[in-house]
């Protein structure tokens, strides 16, 4: 098994609170995290989870434009969307902060100041647009115009990138250029541009180019997509890059010429993990603790994020804390491709996704951790189908894991009075399956202990079909006619593989394993089951059988079809 550390913090990435969560978003960060921490807890380990909203930047105020409210009551609205979301499907969080929060700001400007001292940080003054309408700089992505390079000149180019021809656009350069952003607000946007000078402070990323790559060399253990990615942006060479802006929602620049401005919200969100990690322990009376995994190589520290978010945790983030001192770095990025849907890209901006808040409303959560574990995107893209999804749920959580379940638990009730019998037939068919168990126990947790959570899943299935298999073959339907003691033994090593499968299910069932344990009439997990010897007994009674894994039919997958395609 690859060695466990004994302590773990595990971050994901904070959403950001402009738009609800999709199923991409729980595919590519959310669930593989809380997967993994619910192993680590299996696994007798210390575990704790950190998340929170990300709720500075410019974006934020322009959905609440849009929308006409305050930002305030934009990150209110999906702070309180994400805890619901995030509740529903099992994804418990130790701490669940937000970053528009006083803790936050104080150890975002603390962490800039000292930062800046150690000499890291150096301000420039460069020329940038500017609408005279709206009365602040705009963010380049605000701005459009026609394309400055003379084999493009399409319109339409944004001031970030020309979406004609592909390239990088400089903003001030772009011809007759428009604010979206008064656009926005109903006005034409035409005429009010103009190219002011303004003072930004930036972060000296180059210093660390070198300290850098040893960080990505000491990781060959990485998942290769993070590596190739952080490989390629170190090859190019990295330059300084703007840690402020020019905006009112934020955290304000803590020096006495930041008037105005506010932290890039890409550098303040990154050390949300660190501040909600203080004030967790803070709440629990261990204000010092967060040292031992933000400052301590000994324990482990992991980040959870989607692609999109590579650079920011594998460079630029590492960099800050260099620059800082006095840090550990993560150790492991583990990134995740993209999801699509239906064969599309998922779009927030078209309302073509899964939302979890309306997923919850149809269906349980199990059913969807299962199918995106077992489609994850972990080293290429994947495609979310609703069909795909029905199949999944019928054809193994009903037809394998959920028939195993019910089978030896209806049939301990209804031939045994519900008592587990004794196992007094000893024969090779029962030691095999009985090795099974310590099989799938031992090889699920090594592909969890190396981020596999798909293959990790599919062993698990593995383990119920053999089991399903090793019932087929025993046929106790036909023993307890003529061997009672037969048919006991089949049914006690069914139970002791339930409760078994009750143990690995958890990380990624954790619902379905609850109940299992209820209708095994076992104790809650409660931490340190994955290798601890199980405890089903003969003589003690089991529970009612249950249906765990009901099938979808088409009347409940065609609605949510149909939505998507509206
Ligand atoms: N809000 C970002 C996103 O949704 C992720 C921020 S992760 C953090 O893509 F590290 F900055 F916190
Ligand atoms: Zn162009």
């Amino acid at each position: 098994m690859a060695d466990l550390k004994d302590r773990y913090l595990v971050t994901a990435a904070l959403p950001y609170a402009n738009g609800r969560l999709h199923v991409g978003h729980i595919a590519g960060a959310y669930l593989p995290a809380d997967t993994f921490v619910r192993f680590l807890r299996l696994m007798g380990k210390e575990a704790h989870f950190i998340c929170g909203s990300d709720e500075n930047g410019a974006p934020i105020t322009f959905s609440a434009m849009k929308n006409n409210c305050s930002p305030q009551e934009v990150i209110d609205k999906f702070h309180n969307i994400f805890d619901q979301s995030f509740k529903g499907l099992g994804i418990n969080f130790s701490i669940y902060g937000r970053t528009h929060s006083d803790y936050h700001t104080k150890v975002s400007q603390d962490f800039f100041k000292t930062v800046h001292e150690q000499g890291h940080i150096q301000k420039h003054t460069t020329e940038q647009v500017y609408c005279s309408e709206c009365k602040m700089f705009l963010p380049d992505r605000y701005i459009e115009g026609t394309c400055y390079y003379h084999d493009c000149g399409k319109t339409g180019a944004r001031g970030d990138q020309c979406e004609s021809c592909g390239r990088t656009v400089d903003a001030t350069k772009l011809k007759d250029p428009v604010c979206m952003v008064c656009k926005m607000q109903g006005r034409p946007g035409t005429g009010c541009i103009e190219v002011k000078e303004t003072a930004h402070w930036y972060l000296r990323l180059d210093t660390f180019q070198e300290d850098l790559r040893k960080y990505i060399d000491t990781h060959p253990e990485w998942r290769e997509s993070v590596k190739r990615f952080s490989y390629g942006l170190l090859d190019q060479g990295l330059n300084e890059r703007a840690i402020t802006r020019d905006l009112s929602w934020g955290i304000p620049v803590p020096l006495e010429d930041g008037q105005d401005k506010v932290l890039y919200v890409w550098f303040d969100a990154p050390i949300g993990y660190i501040s909600f990690t203080r004030q967790y322990f803070e709440s629990i009376g261990k204000a010092d603790e967060w040292k031992e995994f933000w400052c301590n190589e000994e324990n482990g520290l992991l980040h959870f994020i989607g692609k999109d978010n590579t650079v920011f945790h594998a460079v630029m983030f590492p960099g800050m804390l260099l620059a800082h001192g006095g840090y550990r770095l993560a150790g492991n990025v583990v990134a995740n491709e993209f999801l699509n849907l239906e064969g599309n890209k998922i779009s927030t901006s078209r309302d073509y996704a899964v939302w979890v808040d309306e997923y919850l409303e149809h269906f349980s959560p199990d059913p969807l951790r299962y199918y995106l574990s077992a489609i994850a995107p972990e080293a290429s893209d994947s495609d979310f189908s609703w069909k795909d999804f029905q199949q999944h749920n019928n054809g193994e959580l009903a037809d394998n894991l959920g028939n195993f379940i019910q089978r030896n638990v209806a049939f301990c009730n209804k031939y045994f009075d519900g008592i587990i019998p004794e196992r007094k037939n000893k024969t090779e068919a029962g030691d095999k399956m009985l090795q099974e168990i310590e099989d799938a126990r031992k090889e699920i947790g090594e592909l969890l202990s190396e981020f596999k959570f798909k293959f990790a899943l599919e062993r698990m299935m593995r383990f119920s079909q053999r089991a399903n298999q090793f019932f087929a073959e025993e046929t106790p339907w036909q023993s307890r006619k003529t061997d009672m003691d037969a048919c006991g033994s089949t049914i006690h090593i069914g139970l002791l593989v339930l409760e078994a499968m009750s143990i690995v299910m958890e990380p990624f069932l954790p619902f379905s394993s609850a109940k299992l344990r209820a209708m095994l009439n076992v104790a809650p997990l409660k931490g340190g089951e994955w290798n601890q010897p199980l405890t089903i007994k003969a003589g003690e009674k089991v529970g009612t059988a249950e249906v765990l894994f009901p099938k979808f039919d088409d009347d409940l997958i065609q609605p949510r079809i149909d939505d998507l395609n509206k």
